[in-house]
């Protein structure tokens, strides 16, 4: 594979990467989705949308992230050295803001008025409400049950920017149900809306749009770490939920001698339901408008999923990721709930830094990896902070306090 023309050649007009994309939706939507995917394709090469862009980016979100040198973290494991791109200092403490902003940019030069998304975390719903009060706009968000009473936090910041969310009661009341729900919201009124999608997923031309938004952290984090090192990393890691934040991050990688590890969420087990580790056990389906590869019950139906991190618990993974992996340009690795935990603490107490628990699942490889390499460097993606799961991981592990390094 030519990764030097690979955005050339990928996606295809119909919005496939290999095997994987498209737009898998009734015959009469189809137009509407090369519809945006042709005003995408127009308006954000434009250089008054890419001008106005680069001045929220920095004016308004605070970018560009610093890259960390976790000097104390690293020499507790006693490995290579570990690196953390802080997406958890973008402004509402998760990188989902970058396509958000990018979302509504495009939603405004549109001339829509209304964005419509789902969420898990809520990470992806605070960021777009950000998105809807800044440009103005209505914004409605979609959220399961479960994750609404989980994440409370960012219920209470959601409705503060002024976002109506919708509960989502039905199936496991969780992020499928919740995509579910905002996709049907959005083919009712796409005249006058735009649905935000909250990872590199969907329909074309959504997998390539989030992607190409979310490039800003994998762009600065290899400009970054090369100047603070003057050589590339050995590994660049970073969670897989629905893979917007991965992909972002890769992206930027993809032409270099770099080892590129996609992490998964491998929750409680191995078996259906306990887990949502698409790429590890799952095969090629389609769901929610793309094909992909899925995480299926015996009948052929979306599986239940499971994680820890609500932002993770999604049954496939965006169609970009499943094409990397049969190139073989990016692994796909897991991490369980217990490692998680276990990288949550160790960051807050070596660092100082709180991080979500998706993120915690990239750091826990990191810090695997590290143990084994002896040497090196490894860049995690430190996709978003941990205000929202603090209540959480109180209530079920409590402080911390038996997570030290073993003989402290
Ligand atoms: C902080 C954080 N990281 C990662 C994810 C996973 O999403 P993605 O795989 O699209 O980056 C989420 C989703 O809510 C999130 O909130």
């Amino acid at each position: 594979m030519d990764y030097k023309t690979y955005f050339q050649q990928y996606p295809t007009r119909d919005g496939y990467f290999g095997e994987y994309g498209g737009i898998i939706l009734p015959d009469e939507l189809v137009p509407v989705f090369h519809e945006i995917a042709d005003a995408y394709n127009a308006i954000s090469r434009s250089a008054q949308f890419i001008s106005e862009l680069r001045r929220i980016r920095k004016e308004f979100q605070g970018r560009p992230t610093p890259v960390y040198h976790c000097e104390r973290l690293s020499r507790k494991i006693g490995g290579a050295q570990i690196y953390l791109k802080r997406e958890d200092l973008n402004h509402t403490g998760a990188h989902k803001l970058n396509h958000c902003m990018g979302e509504g940019l495009l939603a405004k030069f549109l001339g829509k008025k209304r964005l419509i998304a789902e969420t898990g975390a809520g990470q992806h719903g605070v960021a777009l409400a950000t998105a809807a009060a800044y440009f103005g706009l209505e914004c409605e968000i979609h959220m399961g049950d479960v994750d609404i009473a989980k994440q409370a936090p960012n219920v209470a910041r959601m409705r503060i920017l002024g976002a109506e969310v919708v509960p989502v009661s039905f199936g496991l009341k969780t992020l499928k149900e919740a995509v579910d729900s905002a996709f049907d919201a959005y083919l009712k009124s796409y005249k006058d809306s735009i649905y935000c999608i909250g990872s590199a997923l969907g329909p074309h031309p959504f997998p390539v749009m989030v992607r190409d938004f979310q490039m800003c952290v994998g762009l600065e984090a290899r400009d970054q770490f090369l100047e603070m090192t003057g050589i590339m990393p050995d590994v660049v890691c970073a969670c897989v939920g629905g893979g917007s934040n991965a992909a972002g991050m890769f992206s930027a990688f993809l032409d270099d001698p770099v080892e590129l590890c996609g992490v998964e969420p491998m929750g409680t087990g191995s078996e259906l339901g306990q887990h949502a580790a698409s790429m590890t056990y799952g095969s090629k389906g389609a769901l929610h408008g793309f094909e992909s590869i899925m995480l299926k019950s015996a009948d052929g139906s979306p599986a239940p999923v499971y994680s820890i991190a609500s932002g993770l618990d999604y049954p496939g993974v965006g169609p970009e990721h499943a094409f990397w992996r049969d190139a073989g340009r990016v692994n796909y690795v897991t991490a369980g709930d217990a490692e998680a935990v276990d990288a949550f603490f160790k960051l807050s107490r070596y660092e100082g830094i709180i991080p979500a628990l998706e993120s915690s699942h990239a750091v826990a490889y990191a810090m695997k990896r590290a143990k084994e390499m002896h040497t090196g460097t490894i860049l995690a993606n430190l996709s978003g902070r941990g205000d929202k799961d603090v209540d959480y991981v109180i209530e079920h592990y409590g402080y911390g306090d038996n997570y030290g390094f073993p003989g402290e």
